[in-house]
């Protein structure tokens, strides 16, 4: 009810606005890095394992797949991260000394659950839930489980329940890096301290919610954007296609930058308005001389920057300057103008942002 809704004009606005909080509920009680943040048993399990393999449906993907580049650059752990509808159909060849991980907010979407199965009859007996529901079949199926505190989530279209899959995802690397002898005692204490200061860093990026509500006027009259965004903050530009497509009913794809001249970049005229996350990173050059073939071509590049990017509003480019790079953390704090961006723009269009046409919040059938 409107009591509920407080200050806000929609519950996902306000789950935008609670991911602070959600974020520091599901960091709340890890007093340090350890298998048994997973259950009982995790060490045995991850001393076992030798890769992941992720599954997942819809944002929760795009978890799965920001993830991957953790996996593998800080634990060191080949990964895979597939659609569970697709994955559960598909002869695939199994390996026992798999970690399977689902991701699930409602821990009841019925292609993850049957992908879940699928992998275990072929031999993968080590699997392990990233689940905002305690209650839920996944965690009830799953050896192991991270239940995120994201708190109940209402409007559809996935917010708070995104990042803190990634914050629970963060803390899977983290573990597995430890039990792999990734990961010094120096450095999880630097880790941690990222972690919690996470909270504090999404406040400002929060802040930059009036810039966002400056664009969304002109995005609103839009009938296509594209996104882009390269390695870790590649599957950040998919996440903000999905939202924007989700709710504003603009169609949006995503692109990993590198890629544009392999395709889209015949899509971009005047018309074409390219959202663009970017990082302080060390792909930043690159990603600036894919800005310029955008620029090239008159596309209307929107770019959500890092200070010391020194990417500068000009003609035909629209600036949003972030914080401080976050480091490898960077994703989460990279999602928040993308949802926000997705939200007022379908305010601007007068969808039923909460649920919107055709789509349901779990799909508890196949
Ligand atoms: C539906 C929801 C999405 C969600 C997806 C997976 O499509 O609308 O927001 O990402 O299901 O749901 P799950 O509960 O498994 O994360």
């Amino acid at each position: 009810g409107a009591a509920e809704l407080g200050p806000y004009r929609h519950y996902m606005q306000k789950e935008i606005f609670e991911q602070p909080k959600a974020i520091a509920d599901t960091l709340d009680g890890v007093p340090g890095i350890s298998p048994e943040l997973f259950g009982d048993g995790a060490y045995r399990v991850f001393k076992e394992i030798d890769r992941v393999l992720i599954l997942a449906c819809g944002t929760s993907y795009y978890a799965g797949s920001t993830a991957r580049y953790w996996l593998e650059s800080v634990a060191g752990i080949p990964t895979t991260v597939e659609i569970a509808s697709e994955y559960r159909y598909r002869d695939s060849v199994p390996d026992p000394r798999t970690l399977v991980v689902t991701i699930s907010q409602s821990g009841e979407t019925a292609d993850t659950l049957a992908a879940l199965k699928h992998a275990r009859s072929l031999g993968m007996k080590h699997t392990l839930t990233i689940c905002n529901v305690a209650t839920s079949a996944m965690v009830r199926e799953c050896e192991l489980a991270y239940v995120t505190r994201a708190g109940v989530e209402i409007g559809v279209a996935s917010t708070k329940a995104f990042t803190t899959q990634l914050v629970g995802l963060y803390l899977l690397t983290l573990a597995l890096a430890q039990v792999k002898g990734r990961l010094t005692d120096e450095q999880e204490a630097e880790e941690l301290k990222a972690l919690r200061h996470l909270p504090m860093a999404l406040q400002a990026v929060l802040a930059l919610e009036p810039q966002v509500i400056a664009w969304s006027e002109d995005f609103s009259r839009k009938e296509n954007a594209l996104f882009l965004g390269r390695g870790l903050h590649y599957p950040i530009a998919l996440e903000g296609a999905l939202k924007l497509k989700e709710i504003s009913y603009i169609h949006a794809e995503a692109y990993p930058a590198g890629e544009l001249k392999h395709g889209p970049l015949a899509l971009v005229t005047e018309q074409m308005p390219v959202v663009t996350v970017a990082p302080n990173d060390a792909l930043l050059e690159k990603l600036k001389s894919n800005m310029q073939e955008v620029r090239a071509r008159a596309g209307q590049l929107y770019v959500f920057a890092d200070a010391d990017t020194h990417i500068a509003s000009e003609p035909g480019v629209h600036v949003i300057r972030m914080p401080e790079h976050y480091g490898r953390l960077s994703p989460i704090l990279h999602v928040v103008p993308l949802q926000l961006l997705a939200y007022h723009v379908a305010c601007a269009r007068g969808t039923d942002v909460d649920k919107p046409r055709n789509l349901a919040k779990s799909v508890t059938v196949e």
